[in-house]
């Protein structure tokens, strides 16, 4: 009998990466993603540590499937992600309600740990990895608008930022092969998707150096472009996130091209000038700064200061004055000062940011922080400091999305907007949503086109535009 699993994914994009490897092993067990709990003989919840707030989320979805439970007969539930990797078997123990308990590195032995739950006992497997990448399992897309997609091109965290618990949860940093990335995406164009964001906690430092082969006679006679073949590299040489994006890029011309999280520390020009070279790659980067105070930043073990950071966003306006940033800020880490704080406020309008994410300093269990520093902010400081910063950010953005009035953008669409049905919502090549109507001289638009349009007003957080004209494929400048 076929059997049903609905997987909810809370926290990064890694989360929604990673759950749709988990349906693809499944899939071999004969389980079909559903869309709701109500539907499901498993639940999934594939879960973030990240702040307190975020824990307690899922916890409360937890005490949620007790009454599910009740009225469903046979349901089991499981808890995947970086709860599961920090709370271990204590989550057995405080939540009696789920059975299954597995950290990021174990999906592989999902089915032996479904067996033994099946027979009525609790399982648990949180083991870390140096190595697992889930490097050649194609995964099952959970997200069904068919056009943009997530390819996780390496897992862990090496970096140990004070106030972080994603090394703890995720473990050490390792990146996947090379051309199995190369590989999914040209599935993903196989299957007619328009977008990709390559994903990792710090895609600067990824590294990949292929194991030596003899050299074929019989190798590729087709004339087709194998990208690690170039002259500069023979082979072994290797492949670092420039060279990466480069494959990724040439491999997939039709394909707009993303990622996240860069960071600053690690950003090099060699990956500015292969985003400049290339129309597919998009014209926007995430560059968390997390504090405008170098002395903040110091205590956080960031790994740079201000003026390092001011430098890398020189850099990026050299290389393309059009490029959009975006960031993380955290309000009120230990030790903060209104002088510290005013240096982020500051730094805020100085950069002229198109988004950002803001948060509140949250402890968490483990880190170099909770260790070394006291939380020593009160609680409405922080709350105030965070109103201070969102306030400076909304009038940034508002100056960044005023600037492209007037400006044609290519824009891929993505769906139907929420507000309205007679208009689709799509992104700019610098991630702003743009919202277009539906129909454009008569002519029905459809997720997936990529057009062009003029930007004829700005909201806040959104744009919107007037299609000009539907342009068949991105452009490659190569
Ligand atoms: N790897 C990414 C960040 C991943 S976590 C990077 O290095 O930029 C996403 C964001 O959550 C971080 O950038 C940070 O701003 C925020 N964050 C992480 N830990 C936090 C904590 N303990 N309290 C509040 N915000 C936190
Ligand atoms: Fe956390 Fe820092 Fe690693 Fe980002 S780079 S995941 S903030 S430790
Ligand atoms: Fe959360 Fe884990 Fe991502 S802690 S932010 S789900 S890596």
């Amino acid at each position: 009998m076929q059997k049903k699993v609905y997987i909810e994914s809370y926290g990064c994009q890694m989360n929604v990466s990673d759950s749709e490897v988990v349906a693809s092993i499944l899939a071999k067990e004969g389980y079909t993603p559903v869309k709701s709990a109500e539907e499901a003989d498993l639940v999934l919840l594939n879960t973030c540590s990240i702040r307190e707030k975020a824990e307690y989320t899922v916890l409360q979805r937890i005490n949620e499937m007790n009454n599910l439970k009740a009225r469903k007969k046979g349901l089991k539930v499981g808890v995947l992600g970086c709860m599961a990797e920090r709370m271990r078997e204590d989550l057995l123990e405080k939540k009696k309600v789920v059975d299954l308990v597995v950290g990021p590195d174990a999906y592989r032995t999902l089915p032996e740990l479904l067996e033994k739950v099946g027979t009525g006992q609790k399982a648990v497997n949180v083991l870390l990895s140096r190595e697992e990448t889930y490097g050649e399992i194609i995964p099952v897309r959970l997200d069904t608008s068919g056009v943009t997609a997530f390819v996780t091109i390496m897992r862990g965290c090496d970096n140990m930022c004070a106030f972080c618990v994603v090394p703890f949860t995720r473990g050490r940093e390792r990146s996947r092969d090379a051309h199995s990335i190369v590989e999914e995406c040209l599935d993903l164009v196989a299957k007619d998707y328009k977008e990709v964001t390559l994903l990792g906690q710090n895609v600067d430092s990824y590294k990949w150096r292929p194991t030596p082969s003899v050299p074929d006679a019989g190798a590729d006679s087709t004339g087709s472009v194998d990208p690690l073949d170039r002259p500069a590299n023979d082979g072994r040489a290797t492949v670092d996130f420039a060279d990466l994006l480069e494959m990724v890029a040439i491999a997939c011309p039709t394909l707009r091209i993303r990622y996240s999280t860069s960071h600053p520390k690690d950003m090099t020009d060699k990956v500015l000038q292969v985003m400049a070279h290339y129309d597919n790659i998009c014209k926007y980067i995430h560059l968390p700064v997390q504090s405008g105070s170098s002395e903040v930043l110091k205590r956080m073990n960031r790994g740079y200061d201000r003026a390092w950071y001011m430098e890398r966003m020189a850099s990026i306006r050299k290389h393309m004055p059009d490029c959009a940033i975006s960031t993380d800020i955290i309000a009120g880490f230990c030790g903060e000062t209104e002088a510290d704080h005013r240096q982020t406020l500051e730094l805020i309008g100085e950069v002229g940011y198109d988004m950002a994410f803001m948060f509140k300093y949250s402890e968490r269990p483990k880190t170099l922080a909770a260790r070394k520093y006291p939380d020593d902010v009160p609680e409405e400081v922080k709350g105030r400091r965070l109103a201070e910063i969102i306030e400076a950010q909304k009038v940034a953005s508002g100056k960044r999305l005023q600037s492209y009035l007037g400006q044609f953008h290519e824009v891929l669409l993505e769906g139907v907007s929420k507000r309205s049905t007679e208009h689709l919502y799509g992104r700019n090549s610098q991630n702003s949503v743009v919202i277009v109507p539906r129909v454009a001289d008569g002519v029905e638009l459809k997720p997936g086109q990529l057009v062009r349009a003029e930007i004829i007003s700005a909201t806040i957080g959104s744009l919107k535009g007037r299609v000009v004209s539907v342009v068949n494929e991105v452009a490659l400048t190569a």
